[in-house]
Formats: structure tokens, C-alpha cells, sequence
């Protein structure tokens, strides 16, 4: 038996959708594999009766199925679906790992995203690596069709958690099919700002490139309370605030010292609109770990 854990993510960051993504310290997924002579899933933890158990329709069970790695896999999910987090992409990331190195497959890190990618489509229509790759290498990550990119970060995070669900399909509904040139200017400046910052682990920088006019403005739409977080979170000394992944979870940048009341202005942020919520401070964290 195996034990994989792979953390949450946040992808996006407001001006690099569909390609930053950064992993986070907590929450995590923590799954458990054996070889078995067909693939079984059993989940436990966060929002486990949502999930699906058949592995046609379970991203643990398709990257299975991808590797040719007919196991019983035990999932305890820390991460609730349906969160904005990258609740399917950790199972996925951690499902990858796991049984690339129970059938001693020697992916590489690019073929283990790849994996773990199609098994997040199985639930979301679409193969987005922006949150697996975070889970399964760690860090700050920038996905292209291209390649992948990655940077170590020392950089204070908190996100928050409401209670309510977005998912992933109503909140690409809400994108804009184009944008003008001018809002395409403003997202690459951001966009490299928030890079450079990521760089220097510098908060200001980055909480500064995350500034979008195009998609976060569309989805904030679908958050109840997102204008009163955005506003507590910034008293409170946020330097940069943005829907986390597809929502309705909310990422703030901020400086170390400022995380808890930062936390806490988003729980109250949230509360002034009627919502309950969690927050967690948290920080880029490493990806997917084995342990024997
Ligand atoms: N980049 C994706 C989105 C992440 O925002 O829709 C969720 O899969």
C-alpha cells in the first residue's frame, strides 16, 4: 500500500487564467492505493457522498484507468468538490503519483500533469492542467500549450471558503468570448507583474498583477458577498484579491504578519452577505508527497 498526499490549488490568480496556478500548504487530498485486479474507490472526508464512486466517472479511476493501474483506491477527500481549490485535480494529482510509482511507471513530471489532467476532465468537460500542475510539482506554476513553468515562492495566502457552490461549467459560461485590445493590454502588464513579483516573493507585486478586468469581474457575479470580501480583505491589508480557480472560494495576497486578520475580514466579508464561511491562511506550498 501507497499513501499520496497532493494539496489544494488555486488557479488563475485574476490576470492569468487558464494558466497560473499555485499550490497551496492546506487544504489537501490524501489517497491510498494497493494493486487489485480491477479498479474500486472508496471516499471518505469533505463532500465524499457528492463524489462519484463508479471509476468511469471518478478522476481517480480514469487516471487508473489511463495508466493501465487496476488498484483499490482510498480517497479522504480534505478538500471539498465543486470549491474553487482544485478539489478533483488533488485527487487526480495524488492518483497519479501514487500509482506511477506502485506500477513503477517512470512518468515524467509533464506526462504525470498530462495523466492527471485527463482525469480531471472526466468531472469538469475539459482538461485544464492549471491546478493539477500545481498539485503534482509544487510552487507557482505557469501552463502553456507549450510547456510548464515553474518558480519556487515564499508568499502569504488566505483563502476563503463559503458555503455555497459554483461549478466549474456555469462559471466558464460567464467568460467573455473576446476581449479588446486594450483589456488584452492590461492583462499581459499584469500578468508580468505578477510573475516578477512571484520572483522576488514580493506581496505587493503580486497582489498587484492580479488585477483582471476580463474574467474576475464576470464571475464575481456568480459570489455572493465578493465586492464586501474584496473590500474587508483589503482594510485588512490584502495586497491582491481574486476569485480562486472557478470559485466560490476567494484568494487574497497579503504580508505574512496581516494573514489572520486577513482571514477574518474575509469570514466577516462573506458574513455581511449572509454567507458562512472558512478561511485558511495558508502559504505556496510543495505538491504531491509519497509516504511508505
Ligand atoms: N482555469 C480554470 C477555470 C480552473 O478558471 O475555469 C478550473 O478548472
Amino acid at each position: 500500500m501507497l499513501t499520496v498526499r497532493a494539496p489544494a490549488t488555486s488557479a488563475n490568480l485574476g490576470s492569468g487564467f487558464d494558466v497560473f496556478g499555485v499550490a497551496l500548504v492546506r487544504p489537501g487530498d490524501v489517497v491510498r492505493v494497493e494493486r487489485a485486479r480491477e479498479t474500486t474507490i472508496e471516499i471518505t472526508g469533505a463532500g465524499a457522498e457528492f463524489i462519484p464512486t463508479d471509476p468511469a466517472d471518478n478522476t481517480a479511476g480514469v487516471v487508473a484507468r489511463e495508466l493501465d493501474a487496476p488498484a483499490r483506491i482510498q480517497i479522504d477527500k480534505g478538500i471539498r468538490p465543486s470549491s474553487g481549490l482544485g478539489s478533483s485535480a488533488a485527487s487526480a494529482a495524488a492518483t497519479a503519483v501514487a500509482l506511477d510509482e506502485l506500477y513503477d511507471r517512470g512518468l515524467s513530471d509533464e506526462e504525470l500533469v498530462r495523466v492527471a489532467a485527463e482525469g480531471e476532465a472526466a468531472v469538469s468537460g475539459e482538461a485544464h492542467a492549471d491546478n493539477v500542475a500545481p498539485a503534482i510539482l509544487g510552487g507557482f506554476t505557469i501552463v502553456t500549450d507549450d510547456g510548464i513553468t515553474t518558480l519556487e515562492a515564499d508568499l502569504s495566502l488566505v483563502v476563503c471558503l463559503p458555503e455555497t457552490v459554483v461549478s466549474t461549467r456555469d462559471a466558464r459560461g460567464v467568460v467573455p468570448d473576446s476581449v479588446t485590445m486594450d483589456q488584452s493590454v492590461e492583462t499581459v502588464g499584469n500578468a508580468a507583474t505578477l510573475v516578477a513579483g512571484m520572483a522576488r516573493d514580493d506581496p505587493d507585486l503580486v497582489g498587484r498583477g492580479m488585477a483582471d478586468p476580463v474574467v474576475t469581474p464576470a464571475r464575481a457575479e456568480l459570489i455572493d458577498g465578493y465586492e464586501a470580501v474584496e473590500s474587508a480583505a483589503r482594510e485588512a491589508g490584502a495586497t491582491g484579491i481574486a476569485v480562486s480557480g472557478s470559485g466560490p472560494s476567494v484568494l487574497a495576497v497579503c504580508r505574512p504578519g496581516d494573514r489572520r486578520e486577513v482571514a477574518a475580514a474575509m469570514v466577516e466579508g462573506f458574513s455581511e452577505a449572509g454567507v458562512d464561511a472558512r478561511a485558511y491562511p495558508t502559504e505556496v506550498g510543495s505538491g504531491a508527497e509519497i509516504y511508505r
